[in-house]
């Protein structure tokens, strides 16, 4: 394990640091980023057809991806769908559904979040909205690492399948600030390893961390949830959060923490206009 921190280092010292950013400016402007995010991505890996870096480690290393065709004819998440759908069926003890809670009853939505509440001023993401319609009903929250809300997120994303990311920044000072926080969440270093989200996502895509080849930061929250062999089941994207941070050996945030939330924001606002392609399976 040391040994290979030490590699992962030594490659993060030699990768060369152009961090996709737009030129410095004190004003907070989402499109030029947008811009400088997707060229830094689309000229770095300029084999990868653009609506392929939703597929993650797959979409960077051929070999992984013949492993994917083979498992994908049985799909590991099928379990988790067919779960989510009957649960997002099933009323609540008021009568109620999930459905209820939601723009089109639910289906097809996953595109839109998480998204900028202008009530509350802060940002909402899919899985904390599932969790706020349940305490609205009656019924306790559900933990934000395990299968229920696995199996909720999995079913809903099935039903997004191909709709393009349509996250909006509107011009809201609130808004902006939270992008703000969560790109700068993004950007720095933390954990006894010092690295950020950027040093492994952004400076090292392709690249193996032990058995791993890691995703791009463009699009890698289309995929979720994420069925791993590695865990032997599903993961929300509170748990890979948590998980990312605990592999730099920094304590990781509580699931849902604002500053979590925003960093999804901004990580889902860099994927505008690329497919859904959750839930998926990762080896
Ligand atoms: C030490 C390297 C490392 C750092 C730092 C790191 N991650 Fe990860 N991340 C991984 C590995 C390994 C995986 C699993 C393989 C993969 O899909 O990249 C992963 C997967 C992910 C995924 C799921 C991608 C997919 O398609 O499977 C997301 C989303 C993600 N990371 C977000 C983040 C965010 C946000 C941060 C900063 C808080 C972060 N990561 C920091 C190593 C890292």
């Amino acid at each position: 394990m040391r040994r290979l921190y030490s590699i992962l280092i030594a490659m993060m010292l030699l990768a060369p640091a152009h961090p996709p950013r737009a030129a410095a400016d004190d004003a907070v402007n989402p499109d030029a980023d947008f811009k400088a995010f997707r060229d830094y991505f689309t000229k770095t890996f300029a084999k990868v057809p653009l609506d392929d870096f939703v597929n993650g480690p797959y979409s960077m290393d051929a070999e992984l991806r013949k492993q994917w065709q083979a498992i994908d004819d049985f799909p590991p998440y099928d379990f988790a769908v067919e779960r989510g759908k009957e649960m997002f069926a099933t009323p609540f003890k008021n009568g109620k559904t999930y459905g209820d809670c939601f723009a089109n009853k639910g289906i097809g939505i996953r595109q839109n979040y998480p998204y900028f509440d202008d009530n509350s001023g802060e940002i909402i993401t899919l899985e904390l909205a599932l969790n706020r319609c349940r305490e609205a009903n009656g019924e306790a929250p559900y933990s934000y690492v395990k299968d229920e809300m696995a199996s909720l997120t999995a079913y809903m994303a099935f039903t997004s399948r191909g709709k393009l990311f349509d996250i909006k920044i509107p011009n809201d000072p609130r808004a902006r600030a939270a992008y703000e926080n969560g790109k700068r969440y993004f950007y720095t270093r933390r954990g006894q390893l010092n690295f950020s989200c950027a040093s492994c996502h952004v400076q090292n895509p392709g690249n193996h961390i032990r058995t791993e080849v890691l995703a791009p930061a463009l699009g890698i929250v289309a995929g979720m949830p994420i069925y791993r062999s590695e865990w032997n089941g599903m993961g929300t994207m509170s748990r890979r959060l948590v998980t990312c941070n605990s592999q730099t050996r920094a304590v990781p945030l509580t699931p849902q923490d604002e500053d979590y939330r925003d960093v999804e924001y901004y990580l889902t606002f860099m994927a505008n206009g690329l497919p859904v392609s959750g839930p998926a399976a990762r080896p």
